[in-house]
């Protein structure tokens, strides 16, 4: 099957077509506009995706040596994410889907994320743990088989993205945060700053980020001396450590032999390194650096295998911001 996968749930424009389980073809713009105000502004973002939409899906059609008509099927993103920004993408691959009379699927962003690391191991096996960690998610899930997913634990406020981005703002870095702040940790002493890990000592897997977030405003406006370098370095193993520590006990707990990493965060190099190191005993599987942040090579990927089912969206559907994994 020959699937055209659409992304625009935040302010990434992204298209890709996956042909029988390989990505052909991957093209993606990011929008810097927002870098200026330190984080996405939804009505830009829209505008931005509206832009840019025509030119992205074409390139990528280019790329595979392909026209429209060669196109199967259709997998766009219906959420989570900005309402606007999700309008335009799933607008645009309705018109398509309807113009070639070929069936289109919405589909969950975050299960995307989660399969992204079937593209860095197609050997990949079910059933594993997964620590799914973006921009507005922290959550852990117990991968059963395709289609059955159990939440394990997730954040009470901020995702870990989210900590990376606002701990970034205080230090007055640029966005996205994460790998700002993981630049500047690289030169930093890690055990500088003792930073608060929320939720350690109960036995549960869910987490909390913000208090963190809290203390590192403190401590900036409190501290003169400590090196930003160190403050980052802290600030970034503080949220590493709970996560690392956290999967570590859904791993046990479930006694699954592979883990996989999905979402932005993922990109995170010692995040990478921490994991190996405190879990040295599973597979523990990261996607590729290019699909850890959002992407569409995800989008057709997993498009691909619900439309090879025979599972597909009736064209009326309508964009879900606040979708969860069902
Ligand atoms: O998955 P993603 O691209 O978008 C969402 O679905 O939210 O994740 C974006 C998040 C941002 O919060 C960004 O700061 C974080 O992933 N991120 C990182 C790194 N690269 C992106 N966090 C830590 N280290 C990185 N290298
Ligand atoms: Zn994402």
């Amino acid at each position: 099957m020959k699937i055209l996968g659409i992304e625009t749930s935040c302010d990434e424009t992204a298209a890709a077509i996956c042909v029988n389980g390989e990505i052909i073809s991957s093209n993606l713009s990011s929008q810097e506009i927002h870098n200026k105000f330190g984080g996405v502004i939804p009505e830009l973002a829209s505008r931005e995706h509206e832009k840019v939409l025509n030119l992205i899906v074409h390139k990528t059609l280019q790329d595979a040596n392909y026209r429209l008509s060669d196109l199967d099927g259709i997998a766009v993103t219906q959420g989570p994410g900005l309402s606007g920004a999700l309008i335009t993408g799933c607008s645009f691959s309705k018109g398509i889907a309807f113009g070639l009379n070929i069936p289109i699927i919405g589909i969950n962003h975050l299960e995307a994320h989660i399969f992204a690391n079937f593209l860095a191991d197609p050997s990949l096996l079910f059933p594993f743990v997964c620590l799914l960690v973006s921009g507005g998610h922290t959550q852990i899930w117990k991968v059963n088989n395709f289609g059955d997913y159990e939440l394990l634990g997730e954040t009470r406020d901020d995702a870990a993205g989210e900590a990376f981005d606002k701990g970034a703002r205080i230090l007055g870095l640029g966005y996205p945060g994460g790998p700002e702040i993981e630049k500047l940790a690289k030169n930093g002493n890690p055990k500088s700053v003792n930073f608060p890990r929320a939720l350690l000592d109960s036995n549960n897997l869910e987490f909390s980020f913000s208090g963190l977030k809290t203390s590192l405003l403190y401590f900036v406006e409190s501290d003169k001396n400590t090196k930003i370098e160190d403050i980052a370095a802290s600030y970034q193993f503080a949220i590493i450590d709970v996560l690392v520590q956290k999967l570590n006990l859904a791993v046990q707990d479930t006694g699954f032999q592979s883990c996989v990493i999905a979402g932005g965060v993922a990109a995170n190099s010692f995040l990478r390194e921490y994991i190996e190191k405190k879990i040295p005993d599973k597979k523990i599987i990261f996607p590729d650096l290019k699909y850890c942040t959002d992407n569409a090579a995800m989008i057709a990927f997993l498009g691909e295998k619900y439309l090879k089912k025979g599972i597909k969206t009736n064209i009326g559907f309508s964009i879900m911001p606040n979708m969860r994994i069902a």
